[in-house]
């Protein structure tokens, strides 16, 4: 007998898939592309190229798949360097291009949410070592008007900047991203500086399209000590406010504070966000150790308790989700999108699973009244993952893409996703099919039984630092 019971999500809840231009837009000209040329900083040194060849009108077919899995929304990004490729001189026929993605999402019956800043910049961006210059973050305003005057007709769902901790994190510290710099205190100003940008696109967003509802996305991980704990909490405690927690706090507290980096005060980002997205995907265990000074003598490894993802990817453990997502609440106390949320598996043996306790985990949040508004799966198609390249281990679509040929082959990830859009939850008949060997987890002894409408209380449990 096929199992019972149903997990809906709230009405009006948004579900799609998230992309970014660079990784599926093809022959961007860019700092990444500008990276991508020197061997030895991309896996077997290949390069973005045609990536999921999108600019070259393939978004649409891509968009047809979405839309089939039932999808209500979909966040793109948009590549600045296409739409200002020399400062101050504008490119028409980008911003009509991306007019026309938009378009085509909202005929499709997707609401777009577009994000401004993906990681790339434009070259002459990148000719001052990216965020670390201090002009961006103006300079980012500029480009964000243009942006929204020319689209804010069609989109009012805007995302300034994906992952800013990430951006610091990989281009000024650990120099595996451009600019390549290894400076904690580098990584801080960048930080800086994306939270001056941020703030004043916020606030010229709002200037322009007053209805408009703006955000950014956040990248957390999970983070526990190495044994033994006494030694390596602090490392951990250090790790998790570094990474997870100093750029939100500064949307409270006005301060942007970075142990061994700085400390910047910054009083106009107080309450300069309409919403916040979160990206949650691995968890690492932290410890001290004498052989990382540049990263003060901190680092991070794969736990041994759970499953964990290829080469340098962290534990895989999507109920901690709702631990997230509690402390997302907790800390900033504005509506949560969850803006990416996947798994890297070619051959989509973890990914049904996965998505289906990422889910679990996102309605428990909701059953304790947090405004989760959207679930955006990483990512559609498979596409160019920065410096993995397009290694095979990292292919994160619904959709395989042969990149020689450029065709597609549907995931049963695909079809498991579409009917939980579909549905607006997720059903144990659903799981049974698609995930079975989470099914007991899922639906624990529920299986079978009718409705689940459990009613849980918040227990104030949640607001330690993930
Ligand atoms: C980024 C994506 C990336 C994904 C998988 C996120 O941190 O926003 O650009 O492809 O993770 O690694």
């Amino acid at each position: 007998m096929a199992a019972k019971g149903t997990l809906y999500f709230p009405p009006g809840f948004l579900w799609g898939c998230a992309t970014a231009a660079h990784q599926v837009e093809g022959h961007n000209v860019n700092d990444w592309w500008r990276w991508e040329q020197t061997p030895g900083r991309i896996f077997q040194d290949q390069r973005s190229g045609a990536a999921c060849d999108w600019w070259a009108g393939r978004y649409a077919e891509d968009f047809d798949r979405a839309a089939e899995m039932h999808n209500n929304a979909q966040r793109i990004s948009i590549e600045w360097s296409r739409v200002e490729p020399e400062p101050g001189k504008w490119d028409q026929d980008a911003l009509d291009h991306y007019r026309e993605m938009i378009i085509g999402l909202r005929e499709r019956g997707m609401k777009p949410m577009v994000t401004l800043h993906h990681f790339t910049n434009p070259l002459w961006v990148g000719d001052h070592d990216g965020w670390l210059w201090d002009e961006v973050p103006e300079r980012f305003e500029q480009f964000t008007r243009k942006v929204i005057t020319a689209l804010g007709d069609v989109c009012d769902l805007w995302c300034t900047l994906n992952e800013p901790n990430v951006y610091a994190t990989n281009g000024y510290i650990f120099g595996t991203w451009t600019p390549g710099l290894k400076s904690v205190k580098k990584a801080a100003r960048a930080l800086y500086n994306q939270l001056r940008g941020h703030t004043r696109a916020y606030h010229a967003i709002k200037e322009l399209q007053p209805q408009s509802q703006v955000g950014l996305a956040i990248h957390l991980v999970g983070n526990k000590p190495l044994p033994p704990k006494w030694i390596n909490q602090a490392a951990t405690r250090f790790m998790s406010h570094f990474f997870n927690r100093s750029f939100l706090d500064a949307f409270t507290t006005g301060r942007l504070r970075l142990t061994g980096g700085g400390r910047y005060r910054f009083p106009k980002a107080k309450g300069a966000l309409d919403w916040i997205g979160m990206q949650y995907y691995q968890e690492f265990r932290s410890g001290f150790t004498l052989r990382s000074p540049g990263t003060l003598f901190v680092a991070q490894s794969k736990p041994t308790d759970m499953p964990v993802g290829p080469h340098t990817w962290g534990g895989l453990n999507p109920t901690a989700t709702f631990d997230m997502l509690m402390w997302l609440w907790r800390s900033l106390g504005k509506p949560i999108y969850i803006t990416e949320s996947g798994v890297p598996d070619p051959d989509d043996t973890i990914r049904p699973g996965y998505l289906a306790e990422s889910l679990k985990a996102a309605w428990r949040a909701t059953t304790l009244s947090i405004p989760l508004k959207g679930f955006f799966h990483w990512s559609l198609v498979d596409n160019f993952e920065w410096a993995e390249g397009y290694d095979p281990r990292y292919s994160f679509g619904l959709y395989q893409v042969n990149f020689q040929t450029q065709s597609r082959t549907a995931r049963l990830s695909a079809r498991f996703y579409g009917e939980v859009c579909a549905q607006n939850g997720l059903s144990a008949e659903t799981v049974e099919r698609f995930a079975p060997d989470v099914l007991e987890k899922v639906f624990p002894g529920e299986a079978g039984k009718a409705q689940v409408t459990l009613k849980a209380r918040a227990t104030g449990t949640y607001s330690r630092v993930p």
